[in-house]
């Protein structure tokens, strides 16, 4: 059996690495391509030592772009890859542009598909995501889903039972087996307490004055805690062109997967509007308020630590205030959240 994973985006490679890491020991075929959707150090080379991933057998360079042209010149680049490979299935991960790209190939070459991380909806289809989540998971063969909820949403749609698997969270596998790792990393000089702050979304970041709103609504509301911020190259492009004042904030440049584990579990609270660090806080039991309405990972929510502010000032305040007086919610661990999602993956693709 031949296996051919295709990564592109930071979240990639901490989804895969765990996954490519089980079908080794399982002594399959393996193949690893990467898109070049993320191309900086900080953004991929870091991602693979630190994760252990070998090196991509291709890199299709694709770099930035609109929607529009970064998935089709994924596309263009990465048919002529597949047919000469032939590998017996390919696997993506997740949502991003490198995901729905690869899918789309495979399936017009009638190549079979496995999607890691199937299933999740946000129902929100001005996020760019949600359209590759629910293009990936249609033309899937196996669909392999982290909770519940993304198995309700697929039978919903119409997927067929035997299609899809329930092997829980793979970026946790990442996470059980790198924290002792993170445990050991240095305070580099940070505070007792701080609030660790993540910003991505374009929805959050393209427009000045979201930008400014939430950037000033956390400063605030953090009463005083240090506010550490490692900044995305696209947040970072923003807060230059509107001119946006940062002294209240430690802006840092994007940090190593080991480096930032250590900083989500030492903080007093993580503010984001990423998809895997609510998962990440989940786990790790660390209060999460996250900058969106929605979230397609709704067991944070049910389940775990996190609470949905979306743009709303005054309910980042009010729950920050009430993290600060030690009134945090208190969550659980999803089941299957428990660092053998990447094994069961590998078990079902073995036969
Ligand atoms: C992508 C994913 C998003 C994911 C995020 C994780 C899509 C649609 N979005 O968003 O779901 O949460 O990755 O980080 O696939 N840039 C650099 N260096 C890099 C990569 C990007 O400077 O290595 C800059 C470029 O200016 C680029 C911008 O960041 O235009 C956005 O990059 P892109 O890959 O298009 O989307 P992300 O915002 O990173």
């Amino acid at each position: 059996m031949h296996v051919l994973h295709v990564v592109g985006a930071r979240p990639n490679f901490v989804k895969a690495a765990p996954v490519l890491r089980a079908l080794k020991n399982r002594n399959i075929r393996q193949t690893l391509v990467h898109t070049g959707q993320h191309y900086d150090r900080n953004m991929s080379d870091v991602f693979f030592t630190q994760l252990e991933i070998p090196e991509p057998d291709v890199n299709l360079g694709v770099g930035s772009g609109s929607h529009a042209s970064q998935t089709a010149e994924i596309m263009c680049r990465f048919e002529p890859v597949v047919l000469e490979q032939k590998p017996d299935i390919v696997l993506v991960y997740g949502d991003v542009n490198s995901t729905v790209a690869a899918a789309l190939v495979c399936s017009k070459l009638l190549i079979s598909v496995g999607h890691v991380e199937a299933g999740l909806r946000s129902f929100d289809r001005t996020m760019p995501e949600e359209i590759n989540r629910i293009v990936t998971d249609r033309l899937s063969d196996f669909l392999f889903t982290p909770s519940e909820d993304g198995d309700s949403n697929l039978s919903r749609e119409g997927v067929p039972r035997e299609k899809i698997h329930r092997v829980g969270n793979v970026m946790i596998d990442s996470l059980v087996q790198f924290l002792p790792a993170a445990a050991k990393c240095s305070r580099n000089g940070f505070s007792e307490r701080f609030a660790l702050v993540t910003l991505h979304r374009p929805s959050n970041v393209d427009s000045p004055d979201n930008l400014q709103n939430l950037l000033s609504a956390i400063i605030e509301a953090s009463e005083g805690l240090d506010i550490i911020f490692p900044v995305h190259p696209r947040t970072r492009q923003r807060i230059l062109e509107f001119g946006i004042s940062t002294h209240q904030l430690h802006l840092l440049d994007p940090i190593p997967y080991i480096e930032f584990l250590a900083l989500q579990s030492r903080a007093v609270v993580v503010i984001t509007d990423s998809g895997g660090i609510q998962e990440e806080t989940t786990y790790l039991g660390v209060p999460c308020l996250t900058l969106r309405s929605n979230t397609e990972r709704p067991i944070t929510v049910t389940i775990g630590t996190n609470i949905l502010v979306g743009e709303d000032k005054e309910k980042l305040i009010a729950e920050l205030r009430n993290i600060l007086k030690g009134n945090a919610k208190k969550g659980a661990i999803p089941p299957l959240w428990d660092g053998h999602a990447g094994d069961r993956i590998a078990d079902i693709l073995r036969g």
